[in-house]
């Protein structure tokens, strides 16, 4: 008897520091999906916010091709998936990759591309959990093949494919360690070793 999707999200979210706004209390990476599709408003909602994030330069560098379920684009990024990924990934009803331009509007090199992209994907994730959807990041993906399945231009850095839906019962997974895994506890650094006041000096956080 495993738990249930209420269960384990009652555990999550007693995991996180309390005090924390509830929409990142509350977002944690689910594999298990419902079939239920997600509304084109609720789509929309999720890149409106991904569009808000800050940007060096207010380059907004993001781009996302968005493959909703039994669409060529999400059969294409489907067969890009690592192996494990397959297992739980392709139910998902939008598969989105994120990928960033590398040039700036003069043409120069854009560094802080590949940062910007996260931003706009930690905002898109955290809209997702506010409109009670569930988003799950991944970084098992076959670069050159997705690269090539969707004819992305070189000078674009590919980030994280993310699947967005409904969560759905850990017990549905395919396999006991997707199941494991779903209902596992969720381990994070302390902040001593994340916060310092001078290097490897832990920061008086009171
Ligand atoms: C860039 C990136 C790549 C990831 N790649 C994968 C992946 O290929 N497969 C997977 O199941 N999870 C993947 N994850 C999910 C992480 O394992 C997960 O975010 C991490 O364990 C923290 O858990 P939480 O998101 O539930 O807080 C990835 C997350 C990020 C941000």
């Amino acid at each position: 008897m495993t738990h249930s999707a209420n269960e384990v999200n009652k555990l999550r979210f007693e995991e996180v520091t309390e005090g924390l706004h509830p929409v990142f209390r509350n977002r944690w990476s689910p594999r298990s999906f419902l079939e239920r599709e997600v509304a084109p408003a609720d789509l929309r909602h999720v890149f409106e916010a991904a569009r808000w994030a800050a940007s060096s330069g207010n380059g907004q560098p993001w781009r996302f091709i968005v493959g909703i379920r039994n669409s060529a684009t999400h059969k294409r990024i489907v067969s890009t998936l690592a192996g494990f990924n397959q297992e739980w990934a392709p139910k998902a009803p939008a598969l989105i990759l994120g990928i960033a331009n590398t040039l700036n509007s003069r043409g120069a090199v854009n560094a802080y591309a590949l940062y910007d992209l996260g931003a706009a994907s930690a905002y898109l994730t955290l809209e997702a959990t506010a409109l009670g959807l569930a988003a799950h990041q991944m970084g098992g993906f076959d670069h050159a093949a997705i690269r090539k399945a969707l004819d992305i231009p070189d000078t674009y850095v590919l980030g994280s494919v993310i699947a967005l839906g409904y969560q759905d019962e850990p017990g549905t997974l395919a396999t006991e360690t997707l199941i494991a895994r779903e209902i596992s506890p969720r381990e994070r650094k302390p902040l001593n070793e994340m916060v310092f006041t001078a290097w490897g000096e832990p920061a008086n956080l009171g």
